[in-house]
């Protein structure tokens, strides 16, 4: 792969974006804060196309509730593309949920929900995106749970030619985030500290001024990582994933879209 950047370390790899004042580093732990003054968030030094993107969280302890962690991979402009993990939080001994989206030209409205198989604040575990020309794959401790595959042979647009940067961060969502806003954040148990290692950017960077897209997707392309389709093992975990553990897709929602969205009717999931 050409131009591929790969680092364990925070600094080597990323910046804070805002409220720097709510960023502590422990060694090689970094550990965001949401208190009522502000949350906090930081963003990639470089902007990327196609490849693995992970990181390792260990979400906020106790209660949760009405807090949003993201994790997530993003263009610029109005048509942004973007893939998000957005990480619930909940009142204590209550699941945390994992929400999925997927914007494509600007339009996100792609939501999956799903509580985990695990509890994500007693350890760290590794978030994942996989990002070629084919599909975007979003990986849990990296068993596959949601694949959204290009299908643009069948006239669906997907994301393939906006270069994305990285980005995490940490804010109050009481509004909708926890059992659908009825619950809000109780900032007597403030700050609440989402901890972060091993971030691993596995991609094809792209110099921000000088290339194209076209350039880009050219240079990029050539470039992919080598895992670009699941295996029957990952399509079976995806399938128990979905069985199990999924709480809520929007290709299901008929009062939301009477109408099944376009893409919900051919991909597999
Ligand atoms: C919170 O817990 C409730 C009750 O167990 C559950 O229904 C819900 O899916 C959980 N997650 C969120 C984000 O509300």
């Amino acid at each position: 792969m050409v131009e591929v950047v790969s680092s364990s370390k925070f600094d080597e790899l990323f910046q804070p974006s805002w409220a720097l004042d709510h960023f502590t580093y422990e060694g090689e732990l970094l550990k965001l804060k949401l208190d009522n003054f502000s949350g906090a968030g930081f963003q990639s030094k470089s902007k990327y196309m196609y490849g693995t993107v992970t990181v390792q969280i260990k979400l906020i302890e106790g209660d949760s509730a009405g807090t949003v962690t993201a994790f997530y991979m993003s263009s610029e402009g109005p048509t942004h593309n973007e893939f998000d993990f957005e990480f619930l939080g909940n009142t204590t001994g209550e699941p945390y949920s994992i929400q999925t989206n997927v914007f494509v030209n600007g339009e996100g409205n792609r939501e999956q929900r799903l509580n985990l198989w695990f509890d994500p604040t007693k350890d760290f575990h590794k978030y994942s995106l996989l990002w070629t020309p084919r599909q975007v794959v979003f990986m849990v401790d990296e068993t596959p749970i949601r694949e959204h595959t290009n299908l643009e042979h069948r006239g669906i647009p997907f994301p393939k030619d906006q270069a994305m940067g990285v980005y995490s961060s940490i804010w109050n969502a009481d509004d909708w985030a926890t059992q659908g806003g009825r619950v809000k954040t109780d900032w007597s148990h403030a700050p609440f500290v989402a901890s972060y290692k091993g971030f691993e950017i596995d991609a094809c960077e792209c110099p921000v001024s000088t290339a194209t897209a076209a350039d880009n997707m050219k240079r990029c392309g050539s470039a992919l990582p080598t895992m670009s389709e699941l295996s029957l093992h990952q399509n079976h975990q995806l399938m128990w994933v979905r069985a199990n553990h999924l709480v809520y897709d929007y290709c299901t929602d008929t009062s939301r879209f009477p109408t099944i969205p376009a893409e919900c009717v051919h991909h597999r999931h």
